[in-house]
This record gives C-alpha cells, structure tokens and sequence, in this order.
C-alpha cells in the first residue's frame, strides 16, 4: 500500500512513524512534511491547503491512502478533492470538519445529539458578551469560534481580560467554566461504526504547575491510571457513537478521527470541544501503545468499512512525550536557531526514547527550528514513571538555545496522584 501523509508536526512524524514500521505500507510519502519525517518518508513539497494540489500530488504518487493530519486543510475541504478524486482519503469533509471549524456548530451538533457538555451562548456584540460573562461568572471561559490552533481560548479570572478577548474575535463563544481533570480520547471511524483509541491527557498551559497562557499542548501520557476503567465505554455511549449519528442524520457523515477533548467534572463527563484529527501532542502516545498496524485501520475508515476491523491490540507499555518549544511560544515565537543533540538520542535512547520533530527544517548540515513547538521527544516504559524518566534523559540531550518545556509532564500521574 501506498501512503501519503499531508502535513508536518510531531503529529505527523507520529503517524509516518507508525505507517513505516507496518509490514503493509510499501512506499510512505509526507506532504509537506519536515525535517525528521524525511528519515521515514520521502517528502514532496505541496501547499497542504490546496486541495487540488494534493489530489493531483495523489494522483501522481499512485496513492492508495492518503491521510490529512492538521485541521487546516480538513476545513478548507482537502479531503473532498481526495475523494473527488478517487483515491481513499483518511480525513472528514470540510463539511464534518466544521465540528472543529466552528465552536458554535460543535454546540449545535451536541445539543441534537444529546451530549453534555458546557452551557453556552454565542455572543457577536459587545451587550451579549457582558450578558453572557455576567450570567456564569468567574471563571470565564470565552473562545473564539473559528480555528485559532488550540490559542483561541482565554480562561481566566479577570473581567477586564475576558472581556477584552471576546471583544477581539467576530464572534465568540461564552461558557460555563468546567471544573476536573481533562481527557482526551480519540475514535477512528467511518461514519457509522466507532472505534475508540486509548486516553490521553495533555498539558495545555505553557509553564509548570499549569500556568502561564494556553498552546497546541506541552507534552502528554498515556493510559491514565488515575481514570475510571469504564471511561471510554460511557464516552463511546454518551458523546462519540451519537456525535457520529447525529453528522450521518444531517447528510453530512463524519469520517476520519473524531477527539473529544473531555473534563471529568463532580457532576459527569462533559465535553470541553471536539476536533477533527488527531491531537497533537496526545496521538504521539497513544500510537507509541498501538500494537495493530496503522494502515489498515486508516483505510478501513476510509473505504468505510470499519466493521470488518479486529479489536485493536495494545501494549501494556506507557508513554511520555515531552513537547521542547522556541524561545517565546506560544506568543512571536523566534525561529532559525540549531538543534543539538538529535545524533546522541538517538544513539543512546532508541528505541525506548525518540524525538518527534514538529517545527524543523533542514539547513545545510543542520537541522533548526522553524516554528513554536520543535520537537516532541516521545519514550515508552513499562510504567509511567519509566517512560517519564525516559523521555526526560533524553530532552536534556537536546540543545535549542532560548527552548522551553514542561518538567511535569505526567509527574502527578506517575505518582498515583
Ligand atoms: P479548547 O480549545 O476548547 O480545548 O480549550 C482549550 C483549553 O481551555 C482546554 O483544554 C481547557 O483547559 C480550557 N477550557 C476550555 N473550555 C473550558 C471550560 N468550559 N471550562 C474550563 N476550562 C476550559
Ligand atoms: N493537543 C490538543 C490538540 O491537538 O488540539
């Protein structure tokens, strides 16, 4: 089979990562990809937001599958042009991917379904924003409804900062704050059955102890052992399996990866938001677990035939990955500085430990970073504190000068706290 993997983040590597080791995959491509995704497929420049680019790309390249990783190119309908195409393509319509594209359809959506989730107003001018942020109160939660990569969202205590947020997007959405812990669980399906993957949690915040401002996600571990066992079959019942109907119901059928981002509150399971992909940095960690060859799963989810699939085999390992950003993320993140240390990890650490490059790029010899979040330095072991001790070995081998991480990534859960 071969493979074509549109995208270049940690979650990308991920992905090609999984699709280089399956027996099944005979040629693996990413789009544009960078520069660690290139020891594990061969790269082709396209504009990931073109969809007739990629489908010709497609085309040319004799793809069998290909898969969409972020949420831009979703939206902006690349998967139609797959499809249109005729070449199977892991990834919803730009239609479905309005689940993530608009906080406000997700809202709808789960009112029809049934799914709990926050209590909301959407707001677009400046007397519904102060009715909104004075009829739920501290904290407020004010999100911008459009894509805004995971930075669109302000949490806070402070009227004056809530307010001034909603004021600066076109429209907003205001919400009951949920109090818990948060989870992520990911579901492959092809508008019909579900598949639910393992849990994950991420750590959204920039700095330790879960301060400073949110990001795309600063590392992330999975299973958790702090979490009821009956967790994923209550979020299958309750959100995933009724999410997926109430989309198929409208005749606008979702398929590819639906993630429910979670808070376990006092009162229940609620759903914080839903995407349209696989999160990053979450799906580093739940596919290090994954036993079952990636391809064939992704391809029964694009030719629709997810029934025929075999239960999914996982590993009793756990995994840690810990995200290293530039100087600055996630405000102007500066860009261009060298990466040391990637030949060490990965002659000491691997397999147990690897990095995961998200924002790099090759120059010359070098390889430096190119965006907010860098490298995604992922390891696997027998518990979470092994794989904790792991990961963190190895990102202090990495040198990225001015870079910032997190030194508590899945510190409380390792502990049994
Ligand atoms: P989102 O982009 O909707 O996932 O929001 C980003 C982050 O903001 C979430 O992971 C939560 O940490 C926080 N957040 C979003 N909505 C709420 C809410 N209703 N109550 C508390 N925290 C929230
Ligand atoms: N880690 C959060 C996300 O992928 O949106």
């Amino acid at each position: 089979m071969k493979v074509l993997v549109i995208g270049g983040g940690a979650r990308e590597h991920a992905l090609c990562r999984s699709l280089s080791l399956d027996p099944a995959v005979s040629a693996l491509y990413c789009a544009p990809g960078n520069a660690g995704i290139a020891d594990v497929a061969t790269l082709r420049p396209v504009d990931a937001l073109d969809g007739a680019a990629v489908a010709t790309l497609a085309t040319e390249l004799a793809a069998d599958l290909v898969v969409v990783g972020p949420e831009a190119p979703l939206v902006a309908g690349v998967a139609d042009a797959v499809r249109a195409a005729g070449i199977p393509v892991f990834g919803p319509s730009a239609e479905a991917a309005q689940l993530e594209g608009s906080k406000a359809f997700a809202k709808d959506v789960m009112a029809a379904a049934g799914v709990p989730t926050a209590r909301s107003y959407v707001c677009t001018t400046p007397e519904e924003v102060d009715e909104a942020l004075d009829a739920f109160g501290a904290p407020y939660v004010v999100k911008d409804d459009g894509l805004a990569a995971g930075k669109g969202v302000v949490v806070t205590d402070d009227l004056a900062a809530a307010r001034a947020h909603a004021l600066a997007c076109d429209r907003v959405v205001i919400e009951e704050y949920l109090d818990g812990p948060e989870v992520s669980l990911f579901a492959i399906t092809d508008g019909v059955t579900v598949v639910p993957l393992q849990p994950a949690q991420d750590f959204k915040r920039a700095l330790d102890g879960d301060a400073g401002p949110n990001t795309g996600g600063m590392g992330a571990y999975s299973p958790l052992p702090w979490a009821d066992p009956k967790l994923v079959d209550e979020v299958m019942e309750l959100v995933l399996q009724p999410t997926v109907d109430e989309l198929r119901r409208r005749g606008t059928p979702f398929s590819g990866l639906l993630y429910a981002g979670l808070a376990i509150t006092g009162r229940g399971t609620r759903v914080i938001e839903f995407n349209a992909r696989f999160g990053d940095p979450e799906t580093q960690v739940v596919l290090a677990r994954l036993r079952t060859p990636l391809a064939g799963v992704l391809l029964n989810a694009a030719n629709g035939t997810l029934d025929t699939l075999p239960p999914l085999v996982w590993r009793d390992d756990a995994a840690v990955t810990v995200v290293i950003a530039s100087h600055n993320y996630p405000e102007t993140p500066r860009t261009g500085d060298p990466i040391e240390g990637l030949l060490e990890v990965a002659a000491e650490d691997e397999p147990d430990a690897y990095v995961l490059h998200a924002g790099t790029r090759r120059e010359g010899n070098t390889v430096v970073s190119a965006g907010g979040r860098v490298l995604s330095v992922t390891a696997t072991g027998s518990d979470l504190a092994q794989a904790r001790a792991k990961a963190y070995k190895a990102v202090a081998r990495i040198r990225l000068d001015g870079s910032q991480h997190r030194t508590d990534i899945a510190a409380k859960a390792a502990e049994g706290r």
